[in-house]
């Protein structure tokens, strides 16, 4: 069969198998190629979240950037079926996993909801059976609109509401490629305690706590969880939004869980505030593509872009590892949304925006960059893969992650 892109809003319902086998490729020839290398790295590594974006970037950087590390990757994924091909995170953890044991690497993939005491006990037995009994570095990377609380059956569903006022302002439609009126409202206390469980600190802290428990964290054991902040233009999308409020939660949980874990400088847990990028969990932020078109324009004109892979290495290399002490700021976050923030970079993007209409925004802002990249998450857009070659789904049903 030929597979095409079907677009539906800003999702992606198809994927590319062969044009993620790609994806992964380009993010390990990186690493590979990269003049810095991580020293000192993890040597076992748990990735929550390891089937895409930053979480799947990182687990590339640590076992092809330097470090070889041998990784367990849980992801919320799913195979081909009669009806569907399959997500794109199917294919990366199973084309990762293929690239990683050519390497000699250990890579597991654990297929299910993180928020469950199943997917806990498979991950603690693989970290018996194959690491020792230890874990060097857990990488927080889950986002998801909702989590089940184990306990009760209980689901929490997250939004993506401002608090204080409502916003109008526009979004992208991918499918059509038009920017969209889009009111923002105001979120309840409710609605922000629920998004705060979904996307807080929470459920990191449950699985550090309970990891603790089972005696698997070492005296110098890391653990990363990601979080953003933005420039003041974007605050009541995102940094005073009931995501933000969340992050907020993510960063507190932070403090209390580096308390419990940190033995020296080698230890402890961090939150890392990362650049805006494209990935399926970004692209719904209502009223937020704006400023990411712009953005992009920028940071590209200025030499600066970094997608995901550039953003994990650049960590890795110059922020976790390789140095001394855990580069953070005043407030203990590990800033690698430098280069996003810089003033020069707010000033153009501030004028850009001011410029950007319904009819030029794909010129003023970089959408052509931004489609690309949301269609490559997905396996499609690559010049060297070839679209019309015929894909063997009976092939594809016999591949496991
Ligand atoms: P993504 O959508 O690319 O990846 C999310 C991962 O979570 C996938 O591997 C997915 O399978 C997994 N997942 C979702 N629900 C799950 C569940 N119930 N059980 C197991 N796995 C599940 O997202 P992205 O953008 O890489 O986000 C990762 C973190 O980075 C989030 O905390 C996000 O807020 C943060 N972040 C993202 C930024 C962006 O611009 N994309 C900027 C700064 C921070």
């Amino acid at each position: 069969m030929i597979i095409k892109p079907v677009i539906k809003g800003v999702v992606s319902k198809s994927a590319h198998p062969e044009g993620c086998r790609h994806a992964i490729m380009e993010q390990i020839k990186y690493c590979q190629s990269h003049l810095q290398q991580i020293n000192n790295g993890p040597k076992r590594v748990l990735i929550l979240g390891a089937s895409s974006g930053f979480g799947l970037a990182a687990r590339i950087s640590l076992t092809f950037g330097g470090a070889k590390c041998d990784s367990i990757g849980v992801s919320f994924e799913k195979g081909p079926s009669e009806k569907s091909i399959g997500t794109a995170g199917w294919y990366n953890n199973i084309f990762f996993k293929e690239f990683a044991e050519a390497e000699g690497r250990i890579a597991y993939n654990v297929i299910g909801d993180a928020f469950s005491d199943d997917v806990k006990n498979k991950v603690l037995n693989l970290i018996n059976k194959d690491f020792d009994g230890e874990v060097d570095l857990i990488i927080y990377s889950l986002a998801t609109g909702q989590r089940s609380d184990p306990a009760t059956g209980n689901i929490w569903r997250s939004c993506l509401k401002t608090t204080g006022s409502a916003f109008t302002g526009k979004t992208v439609n991918i499918e059509d490629n038009k920017l969209e009126s889009t009111i923002i409202d105001v979120a309840s206390e409710a609605e922000i305690a629920d998004t705060i469980k979904v996307m807080g600190g929470d459920d990191w802290e449950s699985w550090i706590l309970w990891l603790k428990e089972n005696n698997v964290l070492t005296k110098k054991t890391k653990t990363i969880a990601f979080s953003y902040i933005g420039p003041e233009m974007t605050y009541p999308i995102y940094h005073t939004g009931t995501l933000g409020k969340a992050k907020q939660h993510l960063h507190e949980t932070s403090d209390r869980l580096n308390k419990l874990i940190s033995t020296d400088k080698h230890s402890g847990a961090y939150v890392v505030v990362c650049k805006a990028l494209v990935t399926k969990a970004s692209v719904y932020i209502p009223c937020f593509s704006p400023y990411i078109l712009c953005l992009y324009k920028v940071m590209k004109s200025m030499g600066l872009h970094e997608t995901c892979i550039g953003q994990m290495h650049r960590l890795f290399t110059e922020y976790l590892y390789n140095v001394d002490n855990v580069v953070v700021d005043s407030s203990r976050l590990i800033r690698i949304d430098d280069l996003e923030l810089r003033e020069d970079v707010q000033q153009k993007v501030i004028d850009l925006m001011s410029k950007m209409n319904d009819e030029n925004f794909t010129s003023v802002g970089d959408y052509i960059g931004y489609k690309k990249e949301f269609l490559q998450l997905n396996g499609f857009g690559f010049e060297s893969v070839d679209y019309n070659h015929q894909v063997d789904i009976d092939y594809l049903m016999k591949l496991k992650p």
